[in-house]
C-alpha cells in the first residue's frame, strides 16, 4: 500500500499549484507517455509537472514495482542490504523497496531531472523513509553508478531511451547489480518488447531469470499477446480531481523481468490471466517451462484452494 505519510507528502506538495494548472500538466504528462517516443526527450522537468506527476503516476508506480519485487522475493534468496533506484522520478520504486525490505540499510537514487529529484528527495525526508538516502543527478545514457549495489531497481525509464541506450543501460546495471536486477515497465506491447529485449541480453550475459518466467527458456508468448501483469492502487481525492471519474481504485497494467546472481527457484507456473473461477473448478491460462496451457483446477486436487485465491501474475 502507499505510505499514508507519502501520501500526505505528496498531497501538500500539490496544494501549492492551482488544480486546474496541475489537471493541465496532468494530461499533458499522460499524452507524452501514451506516445511512447522512446527518443531519450525529456518529459517532466517543471514544477508544476513534477508535482502532477507524483499525484497522479507515482501512486501506481509504486503500486506496479510493489507487486514485481513481491513476486520476485517469492523466488530468490539473497540478502538486501543497499539499493539502487535508477530513473528514480520522485522516488517511487525506492519507497516499494523500503517498504517490502526490512534488510536495506541504504538507498541510493539516481536521476537527470533536477526538479524531479528536488521533490523525490523531500519526499523522502518529509515522509521519513526511514533509512540512509542519497539522490545523485545521473544521465544513464552516459554516466554510470560509482559503485555496486545489492538490488537495482529501474522502473518505467528504459521506455523513454532509444534502443542504444536501452541496450547500454541494462548492460551497465547488470553489471552494477551484486544480486538482483529489477526492471518494470508499462504493461503495454513496447513496454514489454523492452523487457524482452533486456531478458534476451541479461541470460547471455549469465543471469538467472528469477520472475516473472518459469525459468531461463525463450519466452513462448508471440503475436498479438504480450506479458503483463495488474496492480491496483487506491484513488486519492486529489487523483480523482485531476484525472476525473469517481471509480476508488485504478488498475496499473505493467510488464517486468528479474534478473539475478543470486540463488532463484523459478516458479513452475505463472498465472498470466485473471482465473475463471466456477463452483467446483479453477480455469487458468499459465506459462510453464513447456510453453503456454490452460488449464482446469478442480476441487478434488490438492492446488484447489490456492488456485480459487490467486490472481493473475500469481505462481502456482
Ligand atoms: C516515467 S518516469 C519513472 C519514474 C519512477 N521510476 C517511477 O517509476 O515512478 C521516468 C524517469 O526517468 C528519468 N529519465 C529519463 N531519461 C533519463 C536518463 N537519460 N537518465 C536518467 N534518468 C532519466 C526521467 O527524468 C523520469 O524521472
Amino acid at each position: 500500500m502507499f505510505p499514508e505519510r507519502l501520501s500526505a507528502a505528496v498531497e501538500a506538495n500539490a496544494l501549492a499549484y492551482d488544480h486546474k494548472e496541475l489537471a493541465k500538466a496532468a494530461a499533458q504528462i499522460s499524452e507524452k507517455y501514451r506516445a511512447e517516443r522512446g527518443d531519450g526527450s525529456r518529459l517532466v522537468t517543471k514544477d508544476c509537472e513534477t508535482a502532477a506527476y507524483a499525484a497522479v503516476r507515482m501512486p501506481a508506480t509504486f503500486a506496479a514495482v510493489s507487486a514485481a519485487l513481491e513476486h520476485t522475493l517469492e523466488h530468490t534468496d539473497c540478502e538486501i542490504s543497499a539499493a539502487a533506484d535508477i530513473g528514480a522520478g520522485t522516488g517511487a520504486a525506492g519507497w516499494a523497496a523500503a517498504e517490502l525490505l526490512e534488510s536495506i540499510a541504504e538507498l541510493h537514487c539516481y536521476e537527470r531531472e533536477p526538479k524531479m529529484r528536488e521533490t523525490g528527495s523531500r519526499f523522502m525526508q518529509e515522509a521519513d523513509i526511514g533509512i540512509k538516502t542519497e539522490w545523485h543527478s545521473f544521465d544513464i545514457t552516459k554516466d554510470t553508478p560509482g559503485r555496486s549495489y545489492d538490488l537495482i531497481i529501474i522502473s518505467y525509464t528504459l521506455n523513454e531511451l532509444s534502443e542504444k541506450d536501452r541496450e547500454r543501460a541494462v548492460d551497465m546495471l547488470w553489471e552494477k547489480a551484486d544480486k538482483l536486477l529489477l526492471i518494470v515497465e508499462p504493461g503495454t506491447k513496447a513496454g514489454y518488447a523492452n523487457i524482452l529485449a533486456a531478458r534476451e541480453r541479461l541470460i547471455k550475459a549469465g543471469a538467472d531469470i528469477a520472475c516473472p518466467c518459469p525459468g531461463n527458456g525463450k519466452c513462448p508468448l508471440n503475436g498479438d499477446d504480450w506479458c503483463h501483469f495488474t496492480a491496483r492502487a487506491q484513488r486519492t481525492k486529489l487523483h480523482k480531481l485531476l484525472k476525473g471519474g469517481d471509480v476508488p481504485y485504478e488498475d496499473e497494467k505493467f510488464s517486468f523481468i528479474a534478473a539475478a546472481k543470486c540463488a532463484v527457484k523459478p516458479c513452475e507456473k505463472r498465472i498470466l490471466r485473471h482465473p475463471q473461477i466456477s463452483g467446483g473448478f479453477v480455469d487458468l491460462r499459465v506459462c510453464t517451462a513447456d510453453g503456454i496451457s490452460d488449464i482446469r483446477v478442480t476441487k478434488s486436487s490438492k492446488q484447489f484452494k490456492s488456485a480459487r485465491k490467486a490472481d493473475c501474475g500469481d505462481s502456482i
